[in-house]
């Protein structure tokens, strides 16, 4: 992969930030020799990053879901294609460190030429999205405009089984974002959309757990392009 030294040099500064052990893997086709061998509209898989970190640590899967996606939308800016994958892999074959859990992985390879357009096209339309206001819990009709773009960008972001379920909620002038915990992939759907939100309103950012509150502080710094 020619990308590699890059998209390493990117997981060592998000570890160091985050604290959590991400791990790239060249060649994990190990782990998928049971099923189907494309995902989405890109094929021959054969690198993914392994999202893991501490067990202990309680925020671990919001933190997976916001990093990953940092990790995502860079990785489709260098024209890479992506897909979280939670279920259908085999985990046996990565060994991990005692005290660390394997949240899930982000497979990624090239894109043949051929459907490259097809995918940006898709990716523009972002299909079967849910519409904003249902997801804006506000206390008044006054809601801030960056808090609108931060939405917009919330409603492009990729969810498991595009269930969509993080809220945000705009009660006493306070900014939070929750999700239900229903389903085994919800926080990381919380922090992926977290990470999205802040990209939409260029400003602030969140803590990273569930209930998180919004500072209108300058973004945490992750990795330098
Ligand atoms: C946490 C998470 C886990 C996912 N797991 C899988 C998976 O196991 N297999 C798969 O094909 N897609 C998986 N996806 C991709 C979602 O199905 C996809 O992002 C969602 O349906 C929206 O599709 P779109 O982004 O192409 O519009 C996962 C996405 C997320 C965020």
């Amino acid at each position: 992969m020619e990308n590699e030294k890059e998209i390493r040099k990117w997981i060592a500064e998000i570890n160091e930030v985050s604290g959590l052990d991400i791990e790239y893997v060249a060649d994990g086709r190990e782990a998928f020799s049971n099923i189907r061998k494309s995902y989405g509209m890109f094929s021959n898989v054969r690198s993914m990053l392994l999202m893991k970190g501490s067990s202990a640590d309680e925020n671990l899967k919001v933190k997976v879901g916001y990093y990953g996606e940092e990790l995502v939308l860079k990785m489709t800016e260098l024209g890479l294609g992506t897909c979280w994958v939670g279920g259908a892999y085999d985990n046996r074959v990565f060994s991990l460190p005692e005290d660390e859990t394997l949240v899930l992985v982000i497979v990624f390879g090239n894109i043949e030429a051929s459907i490259k357009d097809k995918v940006i096209r898709s990716l523009a339309r972002s299909k079967s999205r849910k519409d904003i206001s249902g997801r804006i819990d506000s206390d008044t009709a006054k809601i801030p405009e960056f808090v609108i773009k931060g939405m917009e960008a919330v409603k492009s972001a990729p969810s498991a089984k595009n269930r969509q379920n993080p809220t945000l909620h705009f009660r006493n002038g306070t900014i939070t974002m929750t999700v239900d915990l229903g389903a085994r992939f919800d926080l990381i759907d919380l922090g992926i959309a977290m990470r999205h939100f802040e990209i939409g309103a260029e400003k602030g950012s969140f803590e990273l757990k569930n209930g998180g509150e919004w500072r209108n502080n300058p973004c945490r710094v992750i990795a330098e392009i």
